[in-house]
């Protein structure tokens, strides 16, 4: 910072003035000197040949001229550091010019000077209403003058130091309380994301155990129920020839004859067969159907753990929704409108088939979130993220007029198995599917959601990918 050496003069006398500015500036010296080196002690009027400070002063005739320019010092950023003022003056007194400067500028170090005793310090506190000025008594010396100087302007620099200094610092503890905070924020979404992706790598880990388990029963109980229905349907043949053989035996009217087709009569009454016959394909279907769930649940979580095996190929997103919604269309066709908004959108390197199955299972929830009629929007477009020219992502946005989720599930919506739906339903493993998707594309998703509005799933794909 620089140091500020300007002094004000304020003195009525011209041959004062110019006396002090030969004591400031010594080779500033002209003919009426002389005169006011009167008021001076003449003996230790010659500088001496040290190295001296130079001071920038500035000399007003009265009061209200000091005024003026410590006003234009102030206004243009270069205040005075010091004010030199006489007591005795026309207009303004030294006294009352003091308490008008330091109304504009408090931090100004002032000292009276004065010839006469008849202005006690008491008297000038009073009008000025400070009690830190200083005094010099006329006549003064050369030296005396330099003191003054000297010690005051240092004084006010070394007090703007230490407010800029105290500023300084307030701001530097305001900028640290702010990392502090971000800091705290990004490590709290870190750690958010650790224990996802813990959480998602221990599933991977089960779901890969638990599919490979599952599906080595799962082949030979599905083959076992193809056969029960095969079996089935030849005893189904079976009885109804004997019950045409029973139809044969009744018009026989053999009383033995009769007597075992009323026992028989009797047994098929009594144990609802014709019920069980007519179910039974009914019940081989639906636990063929079972089954068939079983079987895509062990595939979803075979893909779950096997996500890294892949190759990235060039992938077109908007390719990749449209055949997402041609495989939900006879699920979504009967209770919502479908708006496409797809932009113009650069292909990115992916997995298709992955991707395909991110935008099924979103837009399966939008429709399981709609009770009865609605609309499901479904927009791509390409955005900057982030500084770097190459950071380009296409954004996927697919909204619904469902049923919103409540506040507390979101934090849940990707923890596998988190389901709100009725058993049978939802197997929870949707959301968690499409983030571990998106996490190994270096993606990421977010949901905007309002309870009884709507939500919305934002998805973002890198178009640079460096995996
Ligand atoms: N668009 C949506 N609107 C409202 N709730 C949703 C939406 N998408 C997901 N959810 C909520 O998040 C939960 C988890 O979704 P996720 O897709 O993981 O599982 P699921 O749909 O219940 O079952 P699954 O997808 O395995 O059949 C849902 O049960 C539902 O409560
Ligand atoms: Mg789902």
């Amino acid at each position: 910072m620089d140091q500020n050496n300007r002094i004000l003069i304020i003195d009525d006398d011209e041959g004062v003035r110019e006396t002090y500015a030969g004591i400031f500036i010594p080779e500033k010296k002209s003919y009426v000197l002389s005169r006011g080196q009167q008021l001076f002690d003449k003996e230790t009027f010659e500088p001496p040949p040290l190295k001296r400070r130079t001071y920038d002063i500035c000399l007003a005739e009265n009061g209200l001229q000091g005024i003026e320019k410590a006003t234009k010092a102030r206004e243009t950023g270069m205040p005075f550091a010091v004010a030199f003022i006489d007591m005795k003056m026309p207009g303004l007194n030294g006294a009352q010019t003091s308490r008008r400067l330091w109304e504009i500028d408090p931090d100004l170090k002032i000292v009276i000077v004065t010839a006469y005793s008849e202005y006690t310090p008491e008297d000038i506190i009073s009008v000025t209403g400070r009690d830190d000025i200083f005094y010099l008594r006329k006549p003064f010396n050369y030296e005396e003058i330099l003191q003054f100087a000297r010690a005051l302007t240092n004084e006010w620099n070394l007090e703007r130091n230490r407010s800029t200094l105290e500023k300084n610092l307030i701001t530097a503890n305001e900028k640290l309380a702010d990392m502090n905070d971000n800091l705290r924020a990004k490590v709290q979404q870190q750690a958010t994301l650790i224990v996802q992706a813990e959480k998602m790598a221990s599933v991977g880990i089960l779901a890969a155990g638990v599919a490979h388990e599952i599906n080595n029963p799962l082949a030979f109980i599905n083959s076992n129920l193809a056969t029960i229905k095969s079996y089935f349907e030849r005893i189904i043949t079976l009885y109804e020839k004997m019950d045409a053989v029973a139809l044969f035996l009744d018009t026989l009217a053999n009383p033995a004859a009769e007597e075992l087709l009323k026992d028989l009569s009797e047994f098929k009454e009594k144990n609802k067969i014709k019920d069980i016959v007519e179910d039974l394909d009914y019940i081989a279907d639906e636990s063929i159907e079972g089954l068939n769930r079983i079987k895509m649940i062990v595939q979803d979580l075979k893909n779950f753990s096997r996500l890294d095996e892949m190759q990235f190929e060039k992938t077109d997103i908007n390719n990749a929704i449209e055949s997402a919604l041609h495989m939900v269309w006879s699920e979504l066709k009967h209770k919502a409108t479908i708006e496409k908004k797809l932009g113009d959108i650069p292909l990115i390197n992916g997995f298709p088939q992955k991707i395909s199955q991110v935008f099924l299972n979103l837009l399966i929830n939008a429709s399981q979130a709609i009770e009865k009629s609605g609309t499901i929007t479904v927009e791509t477009k390409l955005v900057h993220l982030g500084r770097r020219k190459g950071d380009r992502f296409v954004e996927i946005n697919i909204s619904d007029t469902g049923c919103g989720i409540p506040e507390e599930n979101i934090k849940k919506l990707y923890d596998p198995f988190f389901t709100t739906k009725p058993a049978g339903t939802g197997t929870g493993l949707g959301l968690s599917i499409v983030y571990e998707i998106i996490k190994a594309h270096n993606g990421d998703i977010s949901v905007h959601s309002r309870l009884g509005e709507g939500s919305t799933f934002c998805v973002h794909l890198p178009l640079i990918n460096n995996s």
